[in-house]
């Protein structure tokens, strides 16, 4: 479980607008930002961002929800992962532990601080090593790389022996060096002598940096033959192979400048490609693409074009690129696959054929469509009806993973003229959102609502403005709680919630805060999402007034109870006084806020 805090600072840093914009081509319409709705078919937008709840809302089918909400429902992640994917684009991590005691969170934190801390304190001495390494500067200069580069990209060397991090750590034996992958503890069966021993021998170091230049892995190379070539940090709190990009961190700025990214398959076609005047590449860490890779790399710019080997093992892997890459395809991203010849990698490429015939490489990239339509056609023959309905089922899977747009509409095209088809009848086949059929209505906005009791009002005005709540106070709630106890116990939990959000009472942070509440906001919320948002300060005074008026109610059922007895006893007399002066108290009140608005 992750803590709320947490997911309540994510979601003051993500922006719902870049999140859905991802997925969903979005037009700025007033405050808002409109889209066909991914949630059902529809051919006019009915589905709504607004920047300012920081919430979704489509007036068709009634979807709403936060950033994390639409993940969610969009890409069929589970909360966990929605919440790490967006964490991951802000730069934050995500906790482990649910409602640690301040104690123990600090804790957490001081650990991924001593994780980091080793990973530097590691990457500075290998890079000191390899200064006066002649055996790895000799092997980095035969392969063409200068010392400018190897600093650059902090390349160090690990020496031969098993204990060198003594030297660098005081304390040897602290569980951080193992966490962080350092260190290898041998296992008490296994025997022999040493517990302890260095991860990286004899070994070049790349070392991996996340988007903040933190070092948070290593590669490490052997020198000449070996097993494993490259032997990698294992997974630690800091370091997951399927959501780092190598060299992303040192690339940025090149990417900006060339206006799009190089994908490669590994370090040293970083490295080199770097050094051979691409320095816009980056790498996969030795695993199949995934759509987290696509996704951060489309962050960076509009324009990634990956590049594989010419042979079976480059298709396969071009074939996970390409499925990875369909949920973000849209008309305006270009995704572009580069076939080298069988053999070659892009280091060994360009130092063959030169960085000219490198770059004329790029420019003959595969785009997307025609590579989809590529995978779908080259094994089946067309000129036979099986074939063409083989290529149809084949490219099935894939155009629904596509979201609708422009693009898609061509790759349509595209398989309908070379299937003998017509586009809408493989719209049709494969039941993809919108075909020409039906047109849908969006229902009338949200009529006016029945006639609601105050407390009804004030859950509404605080669910809209959670900071509200600070201003609510006991004797609100117990006025509520006299006039309707149903009202009073749902009332509780929502001041609750917003009270739990302290600075961060938004209308999107309670949304997600309230999910673990016992009563059902759900439908309340999604009305407050449909509507116009009101003005704070005008909400501000009305729940003011009906707070007012609730305990005004409340005054008047007790002075009517007490005139029913005759006010017989000093007793009664005296609280009848104290009520009338608390009604007056609360006109004088009402005067002052009425003059002030
Ligand atoms: P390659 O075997 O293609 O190596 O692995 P390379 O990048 O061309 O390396 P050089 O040119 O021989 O130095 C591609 C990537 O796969 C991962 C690494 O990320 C590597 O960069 N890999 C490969 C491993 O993790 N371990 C290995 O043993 C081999
Ligand atoms: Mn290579």
């Amino acid at each position: 479980m992750i803590p709320q805090s947490f997911i309540q600072d994510l979601l003051n840093r993500v922006d719902i607008v870049d999140v859905v914009g991802r997925y969903v081509q979005l037009k700025k319409g007033g405050a808002n930002y409109m889209g066909l709705c991914p949630f059902h078919n529809e051919k006019s937008p009915s589905f709504t961002v607004s920047p300012t709840k920081q919430f979704y809302h489509c007036f068709g089918c009634g979807a709403h929800g936060t950033a994390i909400g639409f993940l969610i429902e969009y890409s069929g992640l589970g909360f966990v992962e929605a919440v790490k994917d967006l964490a991951q684009g802000v730069g934050m991590i995500v906790p482990e532990q649910d409602k640690l005691p301040p104690a123990q969170r600090a804790e957490v934190q001081a650990k991924s601080m001593a994780l980091s801390e080793a990973m530097m304190k590691a990457s500075d001495y290998y890079r000191q090593e390899l200064r006066g390494a002649q055996n790895a500067i000799g092997y980095l200069k035969n392969r063409g790389l200068t010392g400018e580069i190897a600093a650059r990209f902090g390349l160090g060397y690990a020496p031969d022996g098993w204990d060198n991090l003594r030297t660098v750590f005081s304390d040897y034996d602290a569980p951080a060096l193992v966490e962080a992958g350092l260190v290898i503890d041998r296992s008490e069966e296994e025997g022999g002598g040493r517990k302890r021993y260095d991860r990286f021998r004899d070994r070049i170091m790349f070392p991996i940096r996340n988007t903040k230049g933190q070092v948070i892995g290593f590669g490490g190379r052997v020198l000449e033959s070996g097993e494993p070539k490259y032997l990698n940090s294992p997974e630690t709190p800091l370091f997951q192979k399927g959501l780092e990009l190598y060299g992303l961190f040192e690339a940025r700025q090149a990417i900006r400048e060339a206006g799009y990214v190089l994908v490669t398959e590994g370090y040293m076609d970083v490295v080199a490609l770097a050094q051979l005047g691409f320095p816009q590449a980056v790498a996969t860490l030795g695993t199949a693409c995934t759509s987290t890779h696509v996704q951060k790399l489309l962050r960076q710019t509009d324009h990634v074009i990956f590049s594989f080997d010419g042979d079976a093992a480059g298709r396969r892997a071009a074939r996970r690129a390409l499925e990875a890459c369909l949920p973000y395809a849209g008309d305006d991203k270009t995704l572009k696959y580069l076939f080298l010849p069988a053999e070659h990698d892009p280091d060994s490429y360009v130092r063959e054929f030169g960085a000219q015939a490198f770059e004329q490489q790029v420019r003959d990239a595969m785009p997307l469509s025609q590579f989809l339509l590529k995978e779908v056609t080259q094994d089946n023959d067309l000129s036979n009806p099986e074939g063409r309905a083989r290529a149809q089922f084949e490219a099935k899977p894939l155009l629904q993973a596509m979201p609708p747009s422009g693009l898609r509409l061509q790759i349509v095209r595209g398989l309908a003229q070379m299937t003998q088809t017509t586009p809408a009848e493989i719209e049709a086949l494969f039941e993809l959102a919108q075909p020409v059929a039906r047109t849908r209505v969006a229902p009338p906005r949200t009529k006016r609502t029945p006639p609601m009791g105050l407390e009804r009002q004030m859950i509404r005005l605080l669910v809209a403005h959670p900071a509200l709540a600070a201003g609510v106070d006991q004797a609100a709630i117990d006025a509520v709680a006299q006039l309707s106890p149903d009202n009073a116990a749902m009332l509780t939990q929502l001041l609750e919630a917003c009270w739990a959000l302290g600075d961060n009472a938004h209308f999107a942070a309670l949304a997600e805060q309230l999910k673990s509440a016992a009563a059902d906001f759900d439908s309340l919320i999604g009305e407050i999402a449909a509507e116009v948002e009101s003005e704070p300060e005008a909400a501000r005074l009305e729940l003011a007034g009906a707070i007012r008026q609730t305990k005004m109610q409340v005054l008047k059922a007790e002075m009517e109870r007490l005139a029913s007895t005759g006010l017989s006893t000093e007793e009664a007399r005296n609280r009848y006084r104290e009520l009338m002066q608390q009604q007056e108290q609360l006109r004088r009140q009402a005067e002052v806020e009425a003059t002030s608005r």
